[in-house]
């Protein structure tokens, strides 16, 4: 659904991505795995047109996304979560949450069985924090919460993809397992595809279906989850 092909990616005269190769497989979960600098974040920016490449090619469902703004590729269904989370201090849950709302209006045409400019319902069952604290203003919550913010925030554009980086860094273990649980149900029961950068063994074996391993801004190895074993890890994830 989505494939990367031979992307070349440079800041200034530093070159990061490699000639990458990277297939998305619909409805799966893929792990992005690897060290920290090994070019994952700039991969997923990649993907989402947050940073130019300088050659290669990146296309979904067969069309070439290269030229799209980071919001048409938002239309046309994929959602990113980005590291370090990102929602706006200053807003308040719902107006957070809202601004996604433009979006999902011109994506669904009428499609929905809700009205398009409510924020789903689905998100706060989901995340039933985010209804609690609705007028809440998104600095005030913690940590964990303000990732159940932003994932909410990418969801409310019904993505085909969902990408996330890292989105349990500096997070505590249940709010962690409620992340996976809810990546994991719109996995099963939508078929919704994720793109997931972990740097947690236990939480990617979780929820991972597919893994990818990242070397030097290069893919070195990739295979189902269960075939993560401890040579590969020793050899590209052990510090
Ligand atoms: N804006 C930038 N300008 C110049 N170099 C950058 C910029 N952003 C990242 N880099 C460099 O690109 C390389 C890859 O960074 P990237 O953030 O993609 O790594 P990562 O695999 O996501 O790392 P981490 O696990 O720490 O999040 C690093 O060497 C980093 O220093
Ligand atoms: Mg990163």
């Amino acid at each position: 659904m989505i494939s990367i092909n031979k992307v070349d990616q440079l800041y200034g005269g530093t070159q990061i991505l490699w000639g990458l190769d990277l297939e998305i497989v619909p409805g799966s979960i893929t792990c992005i795995m690897g060290r920290n600098g090994v070019g994952k974040t700039t991969l997923l920016k990649a993907i989402m047109g947050l940073l130019p490449i300088q050659s290669g090619e990146i296309t979904m469902e067969g069309e070439t996304l290269n030229k799209q703004s980071a919001e048409k590729r938002a239309y046309s269904g994929i959602g990113y979560v980005p590291q370090g989370r990102d929602i706006f201090p200053m807003l308040t849950v719902e107006e957070n949450l809202r601004i996604g709302l433009p979006v999902r209006g011109k994506r669904t045409k009428g499609t929905l069985n809700d009205n398009p400019k409510d924020i789903p319902d689905k998100i706060f069952e989901l995340f039933p924090v985010l209804k609690d604290m609705l007028h809440r203003r998104g600095g005030d919550l913690s940590g964990g919460q303000q990732q159940q913010l932003a994932i909410g925030r990418a969801l409310v554009l019904e993505p085909k993809v969902l990408i996330l980086d890292e989105p349990n860094e500096g997070i505590q273990p249940n709010i962690v397992k409620q992340i996976g649980d809810v990546i994991l149900k719109l996995n099963e029961e939508e078929g919704l595809t994720v793109i997931l950068v972990e740097q947690k063994l236990g939480f990617a074996r979780r929820v991972g279906k597919e893994f990818r391993l990242m070397e030097k801004g290069r893919i070195v190895a990739a295979d189902k989850m269960e075939n993560l074993n401890d040579t590969l890890i020793k050899q590209y994830l052990a510090v």
